[in-house]
């Protein structure tokens, strides 16, 4: 794999990452930007000179990330790096000081939320969020909120309890009741209600045991093999960038590298960053 450096001139918010060689042909970069792209055709989110804060303080400093259809693209990065942001900038519930969230053609920047999971981009939220005093069924069918009308709903409440088997057994238990895996596994649940054509993990392994993180990314790569396209940021970097086709490294509010996984898992100095040397 080569290793490109980033020019340390470069101005904040403008240095290009470190790009990894992914093996794909030149002309099968569709997007002209910085970072490998694993499969050709346009990307399903394209992010453009990202730039966000809270108040004064600049949080990111100007990031292109890219998605295609199908892939599995994991942002690894430290505490307080800005995955989270991002991710709320993706959902609309970040404003945006700089740049252009673009998802299938459309820019999105004037769209609220609510619309964005109308078309699609889902969010499983940084510590579960699920709706403790209410039933398992009741925060699963919410997830089904923007598609009230459509008749699959009751399928897929079937589809999911096939899949979680655990959420059909605790359904009329409220959902604060459930273990912290199992919460995962109905936030998780409550987004894949939503028929996300992205979808959007901030840290699903955060404050599990190590099973329990296994049987989660489990989850995840079976995801991927049905075809969804997959957004997960993580602090576990090394799981994360294992079941992922691309990654990027953040790092305080900069992508400082990108490249296939396996790249970025094998580089000497995401290894000593992130992975424990
Ligand atoms: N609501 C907020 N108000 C002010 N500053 C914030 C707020 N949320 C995040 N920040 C700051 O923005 C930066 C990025 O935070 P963010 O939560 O996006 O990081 P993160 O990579 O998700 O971290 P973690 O791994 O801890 O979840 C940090 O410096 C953080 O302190
Ligand atoms: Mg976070």
């Amino acid at each position: 794999m080569n290793a490109t450096l980033s020019t340390p001139a470069a101005p904040r918010g403008e240095q290009r990452a470190r790009a990894f060689d992914d093996g794909a042909a030149p002309g099968e970069r569709a997007d002209g930007g910085a970072g490998p792209i694993a499969k050709g055709g346009a990307p399903l989110l394209d992010l453009r000179g990202i730039r966000t804060g809270y108040g004064r303080i600049e949080a990111l400093h100007g990031l292109d990330v890219a998605i295609h259809p199908g892939e599995t693209v994991a942002l690894v990065g430290a505490n307080g790096a800005g995955k989270s942001t991002l991710l709320r900038v993706i959902s609309g519930l970040q404003p945006l000081t700089a740049g252009t969230v673009t998802f299938d053609g459309d820019n999105l920047n004037r769209r609220k939320a609510a619309d964005r999971v109308h078309r699609g981009i889902v969010q499983v939220p940084e510590g579960r969020q699920v709706f403790a005093g209410l039933s398992v069924e009741d925060n699963l069918m919410l997830g089904a909120f923007s598609r009230r009308r459509d008749k699959g709903v009751a399928d897929d409440l079937e589809a999911m309890y096939q899949r979680f088997p655990i959420l059909k057994e605790k359904r009329r238990l409220h959902a604060g009741n459930l273990s912290g895996g199992q919460q995962q596994m109905l936030a998780m649940g409550r987004a894949l209600m939503a028929k996300p054509r992205l979808l959007l993990l901030d840290e699903p392994s955060m404050g599990l045991a190590p099973l329990i993180i296994e049987e989660i990314f489990g989850i995840i790569t079976e995801l991927k093999r049905e075809g969804i396209t997959i957004f997960v940021v993580e602090q576990n970097a090394s799981e994360a960038l294992a079941i992922a086709d691309r990654g990027y490294v953040l790092e305080t509010g900069d992508i400082v590298a990108t490249g296939s996984g396996e790249a970025l898992l094998n580089d000497e100095s995401v290894k000593a960053a992130y992975l424990g040397g």
